[in-house]
């Protein structure tokens, strides 16, 4: 198996050279070999629509990022209406610019195979980044922060929130996960459930409206008003009379304040409410303690450690990736990662995990 795979990598070397007539430095055991990165080079970073503000970090972070390693910066966001043909029109015209390595953050990543494919048979390093490209061979790396920790770190934030904030159980939940396009969305979610399933189990946690698999709660587009309107369906089908909600499994804070602008709106007890990204308008309420929790990724870093790993690449080093089945596997690879570790935060630890970010930490200091 092993001989064979290693034979298979060779075979597929040997063709990509033929193909490019280039080095092999910089190859991840894609099928495509990579073209030979130099300082110089342009890099295009295609992200996704700014459907959350680490998306509208994610851009500057990057720029800053190449431009101080030597590279030269293609950086372009899908249009929010039509993200998906617009992303693949975006790669393609990187990889006909004479991009050397393309960053993706995928508006859908099921829907990239024909673009990787077509810029690997050109010798391009294809990089994902925080949000895995499925179902293709065609991806060499993939820079994220551990999505499954996210999940479980939201899934122990509720847990808190409740024993903390509601007393002592049993005690009513609904759950919310991001939209099915977005890789990232079931990892949150599974990771989550890993936690709160064996508590649904035993009783400590009922969702009153029965809505438990991804299926039913997932929240298309990642849409702010999508999330509203359920949550809104939900309190006046199951939560009438004096039914209370005493906690909301949010994906992310975006999703989290609409969830709490419903809840406000049917006159409802604040419920205790998860999130992520530190958002900046989330941590006045954090810090108020109208939503429970958030995670902190730092955008900066994130954006950094993919360059960081192209400047690797360049070098002629091998980077130092990670194989984690539960969170880089794409359907069928899995994916060498450089994996990041993501923070828990509330409004106990707020000004200590945001050290370092004076916009996030003066945020959390004015409380
Ligand atoms: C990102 C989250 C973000 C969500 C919605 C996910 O892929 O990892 O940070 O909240 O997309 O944009």
């Amino acid at each position: 198996m092993r001989k064979k795979l290693i034979a298979g990598i060779g075979l597929a070397l040997v063709a990509g050279l033929a193909l490019s007539g280039c080095s092999a430095r910089g190859t991840s055991g894609s099928d495509s070999a990579s073209t030979e990165i130099k300082k110089g080079d342009l890099i295009g970073v295609a992200l996704p629509a700014k459907t959350s503000q680490n998306w509208v970090l994610a851009g500057a972070a990057f720029e800053k990022s190449i431009e101080d390693a030597g590279f030269k910066a293609d950086i372009q966001y899908a249009n929010a209406g039509n993200p998906v043909p617009d992303q693949q029109s975006q790669i393609s015209g990187m990889v006909t610019k004479g991009a050397k390595v393309v960053i993706i953050g995928a508006a859908d990543g099921s829907q990239l195979g024909s673009q990787v494919k077509a810029a690997k048979a050109k010798g391009v390093t294809v990089i994902a980044w925080d949000r895995n490209i499925l179902n293709t061979k065609d991806v060499d790396y993939y820079v994220a922060f551990n999505n499954y920790k996210v999940g479980q770190l939201q899934a122990t934030a509720l847990l808190d929130g409740l024993k903390a904030e509601k007393g002592s159980g049993p005690y009513n939940i609904e759950l919310f996960a991001g939209s099915a396009d977005d890789a990232n969305a079931t990892v949150f979610f599974n990771g989550a459930m890993s936690v709160l399933e064996p508590k649904i189990k035993d009783g400590t946690l009922k969702v009153t409206s029965g809505q438990e698999t991804f299926q039913k709660v997932q929240t298309k587009g990642w849409l702010a008003q999508n999330a509203q309107s359920r949550m809104t369906d939900l309190l006046s089908q199951y939560y009438s009379g004096d039914t209370k909600l005493d906690g909301v499994l949010s994906p992310n804070d975006t999703l989290a304040r609409a969830i709490l602008t419903a809840t406000k709106a049917a006159g409802k007890p604040n419920p205790v409410v998860t999130g992520q990204d530190s958002e900046t308008a989330s941590i006045p309420l954090i810090m108020k303690g109208t939503q429970y929790s958030t995670i902190y990724k730092n955008t900066t870093e994130e954006a950094q450690a993919a360059i960081d790993l192209v400047s690797t690449l360049a070098k002629g080093d091998k980077p130092d990736t990670k194989i984690d089945k539960t969170n880089n596997y794409n359907g069928v690879k899995t994916v060498p990662a450089i994996e990041l570790t993501p923070i828990l935060v509330t409004k106990e630890n707020a000004v200590e995990a945001y050290k370092g970010n004076d916009t996030l930490e003066e945020l959390a200091k004015k409380g």
